[in-house]
């Protein structure tokens, strides 16, 4: 087995280049990165194999999103070929696919979709990028390209019930912190994922306290 991750990394970096809403090229290269760092702390005898298809499925993940690709089907079909290229087993094939298709947040919204050991590693490092100093970056970046205000009393915090709801609903990106990423500590797969998630939620509490200190001029 060649493992060999060059032409996954470029097709990634043509794909996501130009986003400016966190989801760029340097954001799957951090979740390579943390994913693979996870799965080593929770198993220090390290299976090189599955340190491989964690790092094919976290460069993958965004590519096939339909907020950066207008085009999923063509997307699935060029992955396709480039695990064709790469010699993958139709085992592996079919991890990696179902973690890119189902690891999202807002698929797991109505059904909880389980992930493969290797599935579950991608999903905690993208969802430790949502937390911490670069998941409030990511945030606001994202809540400024679609329009939402920063913060509106008025607009109640709501339970999200929905994948539609998650993408059309109104809101603020103060919100967005109670509705989902305050949230996601308590959804980590992973022992090691965990504490580092919850690390980052404290300082995302942070920041929305001293936010919401400043705002009702309280500091
Ligand atoms: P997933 O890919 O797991 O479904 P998203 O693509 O919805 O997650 O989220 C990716 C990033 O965009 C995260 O950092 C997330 O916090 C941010 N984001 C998504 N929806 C909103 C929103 N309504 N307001 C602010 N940030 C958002
Ligand atoms: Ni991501």
């Amino acid at each position: 087995m060649n493992y060999d991750l060059t032409e996954i990394k470029t097709f990634a970096k043509n794909c996501l280049d130009g986003d400016i809403t966190g989801h760029d090229y340097f954001h799957v290269d951090r979740v390579a990165q943390i994913a693979a760092r996870l799965y080593s702390v929770d198993h220090p005898e390290r299976d090189a194999h599955t340190v491989f298809i964690i790092q094919i499925a976290s460069y993958l993940h965004d590519t096939i999103d339909e907020k950066i690709t207008d085009n999923v089907e063509q997307r699935l079909a060029k992955i396709h070929h480039l695990a064709t290229i790469q010699a993958l087993s139709d085992e592996d094939q079919n991890n990696i696919f179902d973690t890119i298709q189902n690891m999202s947040f807002s698929k797991n919204i109505e059904h909880h979709h389980q992930l493969s050991l290797e599935g579950q590693y991608v999903q905690d490092a993208d969802r430790i990028e949502a937390l911490g100093a670069i998941g409030i970056a990511r945030a606001f970046a994202y809540g400024g390209k679609h329009d939402n205000p920063i913060y509106d009393p008025r607009i109640p915090v709501t339970k999200l019930t929905s994948h539609d709801q998650y993408r059309t609903k109104q809101e603020t990106t103060i919100n967005h912190f109670y509705e989902k990423l305050f949230t996601l500590e308590d959804l980590m797969n992973t022992p090691s994922g965990k504490a580092m998630a919850h690390k980052r939620t404290q300082v995302m509490r942070n920041f929305v306290d001293e936010f919401l200190a400043e705002w009702n001029l309280e500091d």
